[in-house]
């Protein structure tokens, strides 16, 4: 068999085992046909020997694609899924493919689930209370309550984005010209990103620097690497030719470089025992080089919604929205197990649903709660699962004083205050107004569980907090709404913080189906709270299904 694609993407070895009177398919058609026979890791590495994967640049680019279920394979078979979340929808678009009968039972009026863009008018209700954004109605005016960031590296949402056309722009996650303010450090006073992690970065480099000239690491090195070394920590450090920190212009200026004869003047150095002081150092300073918050990040333009949007309109007659679901029972046709869902559809008189699979993406906290008939050892792993209690404040701004007053581009400040941190947006950049998110909680001490608070608590915290980032932030935001996962109905939770005990013991229980039923989410996933972690584990549902099928 021959491979027909760029020979200069290709091994050496896998041309060489090519000859002239092999016939030519292309190569997806080639891929395709592995994975429909071995699944996506033979795929992968079907891919991995023909020198198509990228891995020179990371593991992290392992993407062997949706699983590929052989057409019409799912004639004749029911699914009912239960949730329009990523994970639904991505199950109902991948098992249609394959010629399953799918409904999906919604119970808000939207798809998307966690994945929510408010936009003004829009109402909110959660199980403390109900409120409306009242700002005014433009595309840059949105506000993402759920996700709000793409990893370059979460490769099947940027898969779908691309299958489905989802235009998107690039997410400012991680902004050296936002600040810090630590009420324990620099007299409270906000400090930019750019001049704690810089300091932080040339002090370190002194002491090393000392240890170094003082021959206290001269056992550990050649001659030749203790040169290295010493270059290495003086351009890390940007340090001076003495090995001495004195500030550095990546740490911003206090006098700026000019024309004619202003060669600008840095700022003096922040010093150690004061950082010291902060909380800067724990993980703030160094949040944006996580493996999942480094840059490139991505966003769909006008809304993360945009995304199970495109996925709706190609499910228009698949999902059933307002339907709650009461209950999940197993059936046995004959040998076959089956299951079906009891649900009411806009508060109606209950009804039921009979299939031969049901994939249920119900967050945790949810499905604990629903009557079903689940072996009494998942009920113990899904109600041993806690979740985090995720919170955050948008307020309307008619100015955009973060952009016109201190050069903030997207990104967060962070503060060791209740609200952890202020997030500006990535869009609408230098438009006249704005939705900011002023705080984001993820339990995190101190605020590490707004929802025990009510919504004009959490907004007067929120500006009480801003107040010290932003000098005048009273007068400057208005129309805040606030939103804690823990109070929202049909979540009431972040997402899943599986303990390292529970990943071998519950966590294992709930990958395996229980007769007809799948569970499906981020919750089933190492990438917990991201829509990757959802959709990789929707693959896997519908993969399992597949086989058991062609069994
Ligand atoms: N994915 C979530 C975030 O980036 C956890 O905040």
């Amino acid at each position: 068999m021959k491979v027909g694609f760029d020979p200069s993407r290709c091994s050496v070895s896998a041309l060489n085992s090519l000859t002239a009177s092999t016939p030519i398919i292309t190569r997806r058609a080639f891929i395709t046909r592995i994975a429909q026979t071995g699944g996506a890791a033979a795929a992968w590495a079907a891919l991995d020997a023909l020198g198509a994967t990228p891995l020179a640049i990371g593991a992290d680019h392992q993407y062997p694609g949706a699983p590929a279920l052989p057409a019409g394979i799912g004639r004749g078979k029911k699914i009912t899924i239960i949730g329009a979340g990523m994970a639904g929808l991505v199950s109902a678009y991948e098992l249609g493919k394959a010629g399953f009968s799918c409904t999906i039972l919604e119970a808000r009026s939207r798809p998307g689930g966690r994945n929510w863009t408010i936009r003004g008018g829009d109402k909110i209700v959660q199980t403390d209370g109900s409120q409306q954004a009242l700002w005014p109605t433009a595309p840059h005016l949105y506000f993402n309550v759920g996700p709000a960031r793409i990893p370059h590296h979460h490769h099947a949402v940027l898969d779908y984005c691309k299958q489905f056309n989802v235009p998107l722009e690039i997410m400012m996650n991680d902004n050296r010209a936002a600040l810090f303010q630590d009420d324990a450090a620099f007299g409270g006073k906000p400090v930019q990103a750019k001049q704690v992690i810089n300091d932080m970065r040339g002090n370190l480099s002194e002491l090393l620097a000392k240890a170094m000239s003082g021959g206290r690491l001269d056992g550990a090195f050649s001659k030749e690497d203790r040169e290295r070394l010493s270059g290495m920590i003086g351009a890390f450090g940007d340090l001076k030719a003495d090995g001495k920190y004195a500030g550095s212009d990546r740490a911003g200026f206090i006098t700026p470089p000019g024309a004619a004869l202003a060669a600008g003047k840095h700022r003096e150095p922040l010093s150690l025992s004061e950082l010291l002081k902060s909380d800067f150092w724990q993980f703030k300073a160094s949040f944006g080089e996580g493996p999942e918050q480094s840059s490139t990040m991505l966003q769909p333009i006008g809304g993360m919604d945009q995304i199970p949007r495109a996925f709706a309109k190609r499910l228009a007659k698949v999902i059933r929205y307002d339907c709650v679901v009461d209950e999940i029972r197993k059936t046995v046709n004959g040998s076959k197990d089956g299951a079906k869902v009891v649900f009411r559809q806009s508060g109606r008189a209950a009804t039921m649903i009979e299939s031969d699979f049901v994939i249920c993406t119900m967050p945790l906290p949810v499905l604990a709660k629903v009557p079903n008939d689940l072996a009494p050892e998942y009920k113990k792993a899904i109600a041993e699962c806690a979740y985090t209690k995720p919170a955050k404040i948008a307020f309307y701004t008619p100015r955009r004083f973060w952009e016109e007053d201190n050069a903030i581009y997207g990104g967060m400040s962070w503060t060791t205050r209740e609200i952890t941190q202020i997030l500006y947006p990535s869009h609408g950049i230098r438009r006249r107004d704005g939705v900011l998110v002023g705080s984001y909680t993820f339990g995190l001490a101190p605020g590490d569980d707004m929802s025990q608070f009510s919504v004009q608590d959490r907004i007067a915290k929120a500006i009480a907090s801003g107040e010290r980032i932003h000098p005048g932030y009273a007068t400057m935001v208005k129309n805040g709404v606030s939103i804690a996962w823990p109070n929202v109905p049909h979540n009431l939770g972040g997402w899943a913080g599986w303990t390292d005990d529970q990943r071998a013991t519950s966590y294992r229980t709930l990958l395996a189906p229980d007769g007809a039923i799948y569970l499906a989410g981020e919750h089933l996933s190492y990438v917990t709270g991201w829509q990757e972690g959802a959709i990789r584990s929707a693959h896997r549902a519908v993969e399992m299904i597949g086989k058991r099928v062609q069994a």
